[in-house]
């Protein structure tokens, strides 16, 4: 049988790299894969501490299974430029931070212990994308995600190519290619065999080719009672491919659905039907580790786009992502548009030759994914160069004849070579510089954008960032000003039929370059911090969701009488999904506050909002006054839904320390637990400081500090399992609380996959 088995156990880890450590194992660090070079802080740190080379190194004993057998190691995705050795002998490399990539190790492994060792290079090199100009964001240095001993039969499965064409017919139709690794090059002969499935593991159809050495073309059609993938329902199905000849086999599964993803001048229709796109750019980082985070983190923020947010697309900015976190997204039905790596920069002609390659491997890691709805085929924000994007889209139409494409601009009247015109529209801040004079909006209108008279097919891919950066423990008025922004934006592409949607910036707060940011390493764009604990903004986009799913009712204000200029909390707006917000003073005095319509005309819920002069000035009192408890009682039709209910005088009562789940996977999983002070009623206290330390004992260990303060309220961290299941026990203690332990479990994965 075939085998692919991690292979993430028992490295050694030194900085620097020297061609003759190659044949010697050096004395370095033991570590266990994923990995980040270089441990960092939270924030200002110099980010040329990761640019530069490391070496790891592991050995590999050899097997008799191996003889006659193919042998090769897979890398997930090392950062940015990673070089093979093996025994002291160059294997091959791959310069590219984010996509996978082979070494066939078949004929160079000896007898006894073999020495493996990978050289990965962080430096920002200017011939390999995203790199030679300035990026808004980091590149952290390492073998970042999983590696892989594969082990084949002389012919084996390559990769697998599923489309479901005119999925919407009854009478469904996959169009299935198995793609062949055959290094020794021998014809090729033999069949190729596939099972589809259901999800329930139920065969649905079964179908048999020769094969030969281009591989094998399936083709089933007439598959009845089939259900779509869809934002609600996202049906998988599976193909188990197994081909058999002279002297092989191999056998691997697949996942796939059905489902129409269309662009039009008219909007964006998923299986026919109109959806208006509502998403978070989001980038892979996360703090101190950078990019190295395993298979439950990643799903983890899948589901907060989706379900804390109500989201339902992600752009994986500036490059594709964990496949992790795609295969999450095919599962919980979130839409992706992944994209090439790059950031307004373009190289030389080697540089786009990468580039052009970088199209290739993406495409050809994710085309299985319903998940993915768009190929992004563009360097993020650079210039037109018609002649370099004519041949990245060429090759993604090859690649892949049922995905359009777009390709991420800032610039208008650009020339539009894709299928969709995709648009970083910053037009909401232009209004702040003082000469500008123009009317705020929050979007430009297409024609104006495209420069065409005709209607063509429109994405807004960014808005917000920069224009309005954002930290959680800013004022009140300031976050206030932030969710309107996000607000504004979505009212806009929601008003008009012709934009497909819009993916804001962005999801989370993210360590960058010093050329970007507030001077401390982190762009504070998210509408959530790094830790992913929520700003008002979040509930922007989780409040507009439909209340039979979630109700959301989060009045945007700390409620205190002199947090914002003047005092007092108006005009005060509450993002909610409510018909009606109830606002209940201790005198029984109460005011109803409807969703303002009038200003948020397109919004399926328009924030509630109270102004000064919609209420008697008395109800909150002026100041000199006494400042009261309220509670606010939200309504859908006539029943009662949420309560909320703000003290006049909070008192730090609690520190709350809430994991992200009580149990998590023990190999080598990471997993958050969230810290949070709050008052006597269970709210946050936002300007609180509070410093904490954290002792883990058992299955995990922590990531970062054990020495950390609550900004603003919030922080949090993230554990990481050890490799055995057993038990782990969390101590934070804290000057003001007495020590708050939590315990949780680890538990062994399932077995690992046979492929
Ligand atoms: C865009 C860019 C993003 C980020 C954002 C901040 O220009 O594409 O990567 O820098 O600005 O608003």
């Amino acid at each position: 049988m075939p085998h692919s088995a991690l292979f993430c156990e028992n490295w050694s880890f030194l900085p620097g790299f020297d061609p003759a450590w190659t044949t010697a194992r050096q004395t370095g660090t033991p570590v266990a894969l994923p990995h980040n070079a270089v441990d960092l802080p939270f924030d200002y740190f110099d980010e040329k501490c990761y640019q530069q080379a490391f070496t790891y190194q592991t050995t590999l004993e050899w097997q008799k299974r191996f003889a006659g057998r193919e042998i090769w190691l897979r890398f997930d995705g090392a950062m940015a430029n990673a070089q093979v050795y093996l025994n002291g002998t160059h294997l091959g490399g791959h310069p590219d931070g984010y996509t996978p990539f082979r070494i066939r190790l078949t004929d160079h492994l000896s007898d006894g212990e073999n020495l493996i060792t990978v050289m990965v290079d962080g430096s920002e090199n200017p011939d390999i994308p995203p790199f030679g100009g300035q990026i808004d964001y980091l590149t952290y240095a390492g073998i970042y995600r999983e590696v892989w001993l594969e082990q084949a039969d002389p012919v084996s499965i390559d990769n697998v190519k599923i489309e479901t064409p005119d999925p919407l017919a009854a009478e469904k139709t996959v169009h299935l290619r198995c793609l062949l690794a055959n290094p020794q090059g021998g014809a090729v002969s033999g069949t190729c065999k596939v099972v589809l499935h259901d999800g329930a593991g139920t065969q649905i159809a079964t179908a048999e080719t020769e094969l030969d050495d281009q591989g094998a073309a399936l083709e089933f059609d007439g598959l009845a009672g089939l259900t779509l993938w869809s934002l609600d329902t996202p049906t998988l199905y599976r193909a188990t491919i197994t081909i058999t000849g002279e002297g092989f086999t191999d056998t691997r599964t697949e996942s796939f659905g059905f489902r129409a993803a269309e662009f039009t001048p008219d909007g964006f229709f998923l299986n026919g039907e109109r959806v208006k796109l509502i998403g978070l750019n989001r980038h892979q980082s996360f703090p101190y580790v950078g990019y190295a985070m395993g298979r439950e983190a990643q799903e983890r923020d899948a589901e907060i786009v989706k379900h804390d947010l109500g989201c339902n697309i992600v752009r994986t900015s500036h490059y594709p992502q964990s496949k992790w976190f795609i295969e999450h997204c095919d599962r919980i039905g979130l839409l992706v548009l992944e994209e090439i790596p790059g950031w307004q920069h373009i190289g030389g002609e080697a540089w786009k030759d990468e580039a052009v390659k970088n199209v290739r491997r993406m495409i050809e890691r994710d085309w299985n994914h319903p998940s993915i709805i768009m190929w992004g085929v563009r360097i993020n924000e650079s210039v037109d160069d018609d002649a370099f994007y004519a041949r990245t889209n060429a090759l993604a139409h090859e690649l892949d004849t049922t995905r359009q494409t777009g390709g991420i601009r800032k610039h208008m009247h650009s020339t539009l070579l894709e299928d969709v015109y995709t648009f970083n529209d910053f037009v909401l801040g232009d209004f702040e510089r003082p000469l500008a004079n123009i009317a705020r909006r929050g979007l430009r209108q297409r024609e104006e954008v495209t420069g065409l008279s005709h209607p063509v097919p429109y994405l807004i891919t960014e808005y917000n960032g920069h224009m309005f950066p954002t930290k959680i423990i800013d004022n009140e008025l300031r976050q206030m000003e932030h969710v309107t922004r996000h607000l504004e934006v979505l009212d806009y592409a929601h008003g008009d039929p012709g934009i497909s949607g819009c993916i804001g910036w962005c999801m989370f707060d993210y360590n960058t370059h010093a050329d970007f940011g507030s001077g401390d390493r982190v762009c504070h764009h998210g509408v959530l911090s790094m830790f992913r604990e929520p700003k008002f903004a979040a509930h922007a986009y989780s409040s507009q969701r439909d209340p039979s799913e979630k109700v959301v009712m989060e009045p945007v204000t700390h409620w205190a009488r002199g947090e914002r200029n003047i005092g007092g909390v108006f005009p005060l707006m509450i993002l909610t999904n409510c018909d009606l917000v109830r606002m209940i003073l201790p005198d029984g005095q109460s005011v109803d506050i409807r969703p303002d319509s009038e200003g948020f005309p397109h919004l399926p819920h328009p924030p509630a909002i109270l102004r000064l002069g919609d209420v008697d000035e008395n109800i909150i009192g002026k100041w000199g006054m006494s400042w009261p408890d309220v509670t606010f009682e939200g309504f859908v039709g006539d029943t009662r839904v949420a309560t909320r209910k703000f003290s006049g005088a909070p008192v730090l009562t609690r520190l709350a320390v809430t994991p992200d789940r009580e149990s998590f996977g023990a190999d080598r999983q990471e997993m958050r637990v969230a810290l949070r002070a709050l008052d006597q009623l269970g709210n946050v206290t936002p300007f609180v400081d509070l410093p904490v330390t954290i002792a883990v004992a058992g299955a995990a260990s922590l990531l970062g500090p054990d020495q950390i303060t609550l900004r603003g309220g919030s922080a949090g961290f993230w554990l990481r399992s050890t490799g055995t299941p057993g038990d782990v026990r969390v101590t934070v203690s804290s000057p003001r609380f007495d020590p708050v332990v939590i315990n949780l479990t680890t538990t062994a994965p399932e077995k690992e996959e046979m492929q």
